[in-house]
């Protein structure tokens, strides 16, 4: 039985207006169905849904409509990438059509008070919750990297209930918000050396296809985790399953009392990464596209792919994608006009999942992210190629995938 306060009540009985009504009855709904025993406040929302390119019409009719009820964000709220850079779209190849009904669902999120940051990394832009904080976040591995590596806790949101927390200011109490669904299902024993963000990605898939919803409690044997990338990990277990947490012994929050694992689970061993890269990796030798920044990029991945290219000049397209706010603080650094010297662009607001990539005649793609090389051929008809940092980037520097040897660490 879901239980309101009184507060809860008046906006479900349309105090407030009819778009937090609204928000109210969809709160109160999922609450029902999942069991909640009541609403929990949040400290911050993000937003999916935000793509045209997935959303079409019907998407933007139903935020418009929203927007015309009225309502307003209660918590800080931002977006999850939208399908193009919002600003430089055209030059980039976007279409005129596109881009109005891509500005037209921006346009309905900010009358409705979320904020136009669009990224799949609003942690690296402030939006950064404490140990044990309630919010609603929406996408895949954001909503890890809430979980696991800050202690946060929310569910895997939908975009219409994270629309609804950031209305209502709360959300149903049900699931990862819970004690006792956070406690490990599955000892993870890693075995093999962790080399690169691609050996996670591959990791994550491996294990992401294995565990499925479930949550895994990593032990590294061979490798100093406290140097990982974790945003690549979360990506790909939540691409392959629909991994919403994980634990890392030694590392993350909840993992470091030491009792989290009861006697007795389901025990993994990873030690050989080679079925990860044989089920994600393709087979074309030409690359006309190299898509970085999957989840989006941090300022440190900027500096690291600018002096890899510094005096050097790409043959293939090299795009990065990050949030706007991070691409600023690059390009403070000097490190966006390195990368751009050298012929590559980094893309800000949008990732080569939820852009419209096939019209804009790409063909192959290359990158270093689990998850893109898992999504894209489903989501975008491009074939793939899949490896570390280094070997995308001399795939952007020659146009043509490098056999693994070649490559320079
Ligand atoms: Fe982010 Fe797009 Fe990758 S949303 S995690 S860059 S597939």
């Amino acid at each position: 039985m879901l239980r309101l306060n009184a507060e809860e009540q008046a906006l479900l009985a349309g105090e407030a207006g009819l778009g937090v009504q609204k928000a109210m009855e969809i709160l109160v709904a999922l609450g029902q169905i999942y069991g909640a025993a009541d609403l929990v406040p949040v400290d911050s929302v993000q937003v999916s849904g935000v793509s045209y390119k997935n959303l079409g019409d019907a998407g933007l009719q139903f935020l418009e409509e929203w927007s015309a009820l009225g309502g307003r964000a209660r918590v800080p709220a931002a977006l999850n990438p939208a399908g193009m850079d919002l600003a430089a779209w055209r030059e980039l190849g976007f279409s005129e059509e596109f881009a109005r009904k891509q500005k037209a669902v921006i346009a309905a999120y900010a009358t409705l008070g979320v904020a136009p940051t669009c990224t799949c990394t609003p942690y690296l832009v402030g939006y950064i919750p404490q140990l044990g904080q309630h919010v609603a976040w929406a996408e895949s591995s954001a909503v890890s990297y809430a979980n696991s590596i800050l202690g946060a806790r929310t569910n895997r949101e939908g975009g219409p209930s994270a629309l609804a927390a950031a209305i209502a200011g709360r959300t149903a109490r049900y699931g990862l918000h819970l004690d006792e669904n956070r406690r490990p299902t599955a000892v993870v024993e890693v075995r093999c050396s962790i080399r690169s963000e691609a050996d996670l990605g591959s990791l994550g898939y491996l294990v992401g296809r294995q565990v499925e919803n479930g949550v895994p409690y990593f032990r590294f044997r061979d490798a100093d985790p406290r140097a990982f990338e974790w945003k690549t990990l979360g990506a790909a277990m939540a691409a392959s399953g629909a991994v919403a947490l994980y634990h890392v012994e030694g590392v993350t929050p909840e993992a470091a009392a030491g009792d989290t694992v009861v006697p007795g689970i389901q025990t993994l061993t990873v030690d050989d990464l080679a079925p990860g890269y044989a089920a994600l990796d393709g087979t074309s030798e030409r690359v006309d596209l190299v898509s970085l920044g999957c989840p989006h990029a941090s300022v440190g991945e900027l500096e690291a792919i600018a002096h890899y290219l510094a005096g050097r000049r790409v043959q293939a397209t090299l795009w990065i994608t990050t949030a706007r706010e991070t691409r600023e603080a690059a390009a403070r650094a000097g490190w966006v006009a390195q990368i751009e010297s050298a012929g590559g662009r980094v893309v800000a607001d949008t990732c080569m999942v939820v852009a419209p990539v096939a019209d804009l005649g790409f063909r192959t793609l290359a990158t270093n992210s689990a998850k893109m090389a898992f999504y894209t051929p489903s989501h975008s008809g491009l074939s793939v190629r899949f490896g570390p940092l280094a070997r995308c980037l001399e795939a952007a520097l020659t146009g043509r995938w490098p056999a693994a040897r070649t490559v320079r660490a």
